[in-house]
Protein backbone atom coordinates (compact mmCIF):
# COMPACT_ATOMS: atom_id res chain seq x y z
CA UNK A 1 0.00 0.00 0.00
CA UNK A 2 1.02 3.56 -0.16
CA UNK A 3 0.97 6.27 2.33
CA UNK A 4 0.94 10.30 1.04
CA UNK A 5 1.41 13.51 2.83
CA UNK A 6 2.50 16.92 3.21
CA UNK A 7 4.47 17.78 6.33
CA UNK A 8 6.55 20.63 8.05
CA UNK A 9 9.82 20.58 9.53
CA UNK A 10 8.56 19.07 12.13
CA UNK A 11 6.59 16.46 10.59
CA UNK A 12 3.40 18.35 11.54
CA UNK A 13 0.27 17.81 9.45
CA UNK A 14 -2.79 19.56 10.82
CA UNK A 15 -4.21 21.43 13.53
CA UNK A 16 -7.74 21.98 14.54
CA UNK A 17 -9.12 19.05 11.76
CA UNK A 18 -7.37 21.73 9.08
CA UNK A 19 -4.52 21.22 6.93
CA UNK A 20 -1.75 23.45 7.92
CA UNK A 21 -1.49 24.65 4.39
CA UNK A 22 -3.62 24.39 0.60
CA UNK A 23 -0.53 24.14 -2.30
CA UNK A 24 -2.14 24.19 -5.46
CA UNK A 25 0.42 22.31 -7.40
CA UNK A 26 0.16 19.75 -4.37
CA UNK A 27 -3.22 19.27 -4.83
CA UNK A 28 -2.49 18.30 -8.32
CA UNK A 29 0.05 16.08 -7.86
CA UNK A 30 -2.35 14.23 -5.11
CA UNK A 31 -4.79 14.09 -7.53
CA UNK A 32 -2.43 12.70 -10.44
CA UNK A 33 -0.68 10.36 -8.35
CA UNK A 34 -4.05 9.03 -6.81
CA UNK A 35 -6.64 8.81 -9.72
CA UNK A 36 -7.95 5.69 -10.09
CA UNK A 37 -6.26 4.18 -6.83
CA UNK A 38 -8.94 3.40 -3.80
CA UNK A 39 -8.31 5.77 -1.20
CA UNK A 40 -7.86 5.66 2.71
CA UNK A 41 -8.95 8.30 5.27
CA UNK A 42 -10.87 8.88 8.55
CA UNK A 43 -13.71 10.33 8.61
CA UNK A 44 -12.01 13.67 10.60
CA UNK A 45 -10.45 14.16 6.93
CA UNK A 46 -13.16 13.28 5.06
CA UNK A 47 -15.19 16.26 6.65
CA UNK A 48 -11.78 18.62 5.53
CA UNK A 49 -12.57 18.20 1.97
CA UNK A 50 -14.91 20.72 0.25
CA UNK A 51 -18.61 20.32 0.95
CA UNK A 52 -17.42 17.09 3.21
CA UNK A 53 -17.64 15.36 0.05
CA UNK A 54 -15.89 12.37 -1.18
CA UNK A 55 -13.14 12.69 -3.62
CA UNK A 56 -13.99 11.99 -7.70
CA UNK A 57 -12.60 9.19 -9.52
CA UNK A 58 -11.99 7.09 -6.52
CA UNK A 59 -12.85 4.81 -4.47
CA UNK A 60 -13.36 6.19 -0.89
CA UNK A 61 -12.99 3.55 1.86
CA UNK A 62 -13.32 5.98 5.25
CA UNK A 63 -13.29 4.51 8.45
CA UNK A 64 -15.65 5.43 11.40
CA UNK A 65 -16.71 3.82 14.09
CA UNK A 66 -20.36 5.77 14.11
CA UNK A 67 -23.21 3.02 12.67
CA UNK A 68 -24.93 5.94 11.42
CA UNK A 69 -22.53 7.60 9.47
CA UNK A 70 -23.29 7.27 5.72
CA UNK A 71 -21.77 9.75 3.65
CA UNK A 72 -23.22 9.40 -0.16
CA UNK A 73 -20.45 7.92 -3.01
CA UNK A 74 -18.17 6.80 0.32
CA UNK A 75 -17.72 3.13 1.88
CA UNK A 76 -18.07 3.14 5.11
CA UNK A 77 -15.58 0.26 7.50
CA UNK A 78 -16.22 0.32 11.07
CA UNK A 79 -12.70 -1.36 11.66
CA UNK A 80 -9.70 -2.14 10.21
CA UNK A 81 -10.23 -5.42 9.79
CA UNK A 82 -13.40 -4.95 7.27
CA UNK A 83 -11.67 -2.07 5.53
CA UNK A 84 -8.56 -4.01 4.75
CA UNK A 85 -10.90 -7.42 3.59
CA UNK A 86 -11.96 -5.14 0.40
CA UNK A 87 -9.20 -2.79 -0.32
CA UNK A 88 -6.61 -3.60 -3.15
CA UNK A 89 -3.00 -3.84 -2.52
CA UNK A 90 -2.29 -0.48 -4.33
CA UNK A 91 -4.16 1.96 -2.67
CA UNK A 92 -3.33 5.42 -0.74
CA UNK A 93 -3.94 6.39 2.08
CA UNK A 94 -4.53 9.67 2.31
CA UNK A 95 -4.75 10.55 6.17
CA UNK A 96 -5.07 11.77 9.01
CA UNK A 97 -2.85 11.34 11.52
CA UNK A 98 -4.76 8.43 13.12
CA UNK A 99 -5.29 6.46 10.18
CA UNK A 100 -1.33 6.95 9.35
CA UNK A 101 -0.33 5.47 12.31
CA UNK A 102 -2.28 2.22 12.22
CA UNK A 103 -1.50 1.61 8.28
CA UNK A 104 2.36 2.81 8.31
CA UNK A 105 3.60 -0.37 9.22
CA UNK A 106 1.36 -2.29 6.33
CA UNK A 107 3.06 0.61 3.79
CA UNK A 108 5.85 0.07 1.40
CA UNK A 109 6.02 3.56 -0.33
CA UNK A 110 5.13 7.02 0.92
CA UNK A 111 5.12 10.05 -1.17
CA UNK A 112 6.37 13.28 1.17
CA UNK A 113 5.45 16.80 0.43
CA UNK A 114 7.92 18.44 2.40
CA UNK A 115 7.25 21.77 3.39
CA UNK A 116 10.21 24.31 4.29
CA UNK A 117 8.30 25.73 6.79
CA UNK A 118 6.69 25.35 10.07
CA UNK A 119 3.23 25.69 11.99
CA UNK A 120 1.81 25.27 15.64
CA UNK A 121 0.40 21.85 15.05
CA UNK A 122 -1.43 19.29 16.49
CA UNK A 123 -1.17 16.54 14.75
CA UNK A 124 1.99 15.02 13.05
CA UNK A 125 3.15 12.01 10.41
CA UNK A 126 6.22 9.74 12.36
CA UNK A 127 9.48 11.06 10.99
CA UNK A 128 11.12 9.32 8.50
CA UNK A 129 13.85 10.39 8.11
CA UNK A 130 14.82 9.01 12.30
CA UNK A 131 13.25 5.78 11.13
CA UNK A 132 15.74 2.77 9.75
CA UNK A 133 12.97 1.22 8.32
CA UNK A 134 12.86 3.73 5.41
CA UNK A 135 14.69 5.11 2.61
CA UNK A 136 14.73 7.77 0.91
CA UNK A 137 13.97 6.43 -3.14
CA UNK A 138 13.30 9.75 -4.61
CA UNK A 139 14.11 13.28 -3.58
CA UNK A 140 12.22 16.07 -6.37
CA UNK A 141 13.97 19.77 -6.96
CA UNK A 142 12.75 22.35 -4.83
CA UNK A 143 9.76 24.77 -5.38
CA UNK A 144 8.16 27.71 -4.05
CA UNK A 145 4.52 28.74 -3.68
CA UNK A 146 2.65 31.36 -2.10
CA UNK A 147 6.54 32.02 -0.80
CA UNK A 148 6.69 28.68 0.90
CA UNK A 149 9.20 26.44 -0.41
CA UNK A 150 8.22 22.63 -0.79
CA UNK A 151 9.97 19.20 -2.19
CA UNK A 152 8.76 15.94 -2.90
CA UNK A 153 10.50 12.79 -1.46
CA UNK A 154 9.84 9.47 -2.08
CA UNK A 155 10.39 6.95 0.87
CA UNK A 156 10.82 3.26 0.30
CA UNK A 157 10.53 0.59 3.16
CA UNK A 158 14.50 -0.13 3.11
N1 LIG B 1 -0.98 17.07 5.85
C1 LIG B 1 -1.61 16.05 5.31
O1 LIG B 1 -1.18 15.51 4.30
C2 LIG B 1 -2.91 15.58 5.92
C3 LIG B 1 -3.66 14.58 5.29
C4 LIG B 1 -4.84 14.16 5.89
C5 LIG B 1 -5.26 14.73 7.08
N2 LIG B 1 -4.52 15.70 7.65
C6 LIG B 1 -4.91 16.30 8.92
O2 LIG B 1 -5.03 15.30 9.91
C7 LIG B 1 -5.98 15.74 10.89
C8 LIG B 1 -7.00 14.65 11.10
O3 LIG B 1 -6.37 13.50 11.66
P1 LIG B 1 -7.09 12.72 12.88
O4 LIG B 1 -6.16 11.65 13.34
O5 LIG B 1 -7.58 13.73 13.86
O6 LIG B 1 -8.40 12.13 12.18
P2 LIG B 1 -8.61 11.03 11.01
O7 LIG B 1 -7.55 9.98 11.10
O8 LIG B 1 -8.82 11.71 9.72
O9 LIG B 1 -10.02 10.44 11.45
C9 LIG B 1 -10.15 9.86 12.71
C10 LIG B 1 -11.47 9.13 12.76
O10 LIG B 1 -11.44 8.02 11.86
C11 LIG B 1 -12.15 6.93 12.44
N3 LIG B 1 -11.22 5.81 12.65
C12 LIG B 1 -9.86 5.86 12.73
N4 LIG B 1 -9.36 4.62 12.88
C13 LIG B 1 -10.43 3.78 12.92
C14 LIG B 1 -10.56 2.36 13.04
N5 LIG B 1 -9.49 1.56 13.19
N6 LIG B 1 -11.81 1.84 13.03
C15 LIG B 1 -12.90 2.63 12.87
N7 LIG B 1 -12.84 3.97 12.73
C16 LIG B 1 -11.61 4.54 12.76
C17 LIG B 1 -12.78 7.45 13.71
O11 LIG B 1 -14.01 8.05 13.30
P3 LIG B 1 -15.30 8.23 14.26
O12 LIG B 1 -14.91 9.29 15.25
O13 LIG B 1 -16.40 8.64 13.33
O14 LIG B 1 -15.54 6.88 14.90
C18 LIG B 1 -11.79 8.53 14.13
O15 LIG B 1 -12.32 9.51 15.00
C19 LIG B 1 -6.60 17.03 10.37
O16 LIG B 1 -5.96 18.15 10.96
C20 LIG B 1 -6.28 16.96 8.88
O17 LIG B 1 -6.25 18.23 8.26
C21 LIG B 1 -3.35 16.14 7.09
Amino acid sequence: MNMIVAVDENWGIGKDGEQLIYISADLKRFKALTMGHSLILGRKTLATFPGGKPLKGRRNLILSRNPDFAPEGAEVYHSMEELLEHVEEDAFVIGGASVYRELLGRCDTVYVTKLQASWPADCWFPNLDEDPAWTVAEEEEVLEEQGVKFHYVTYRRT
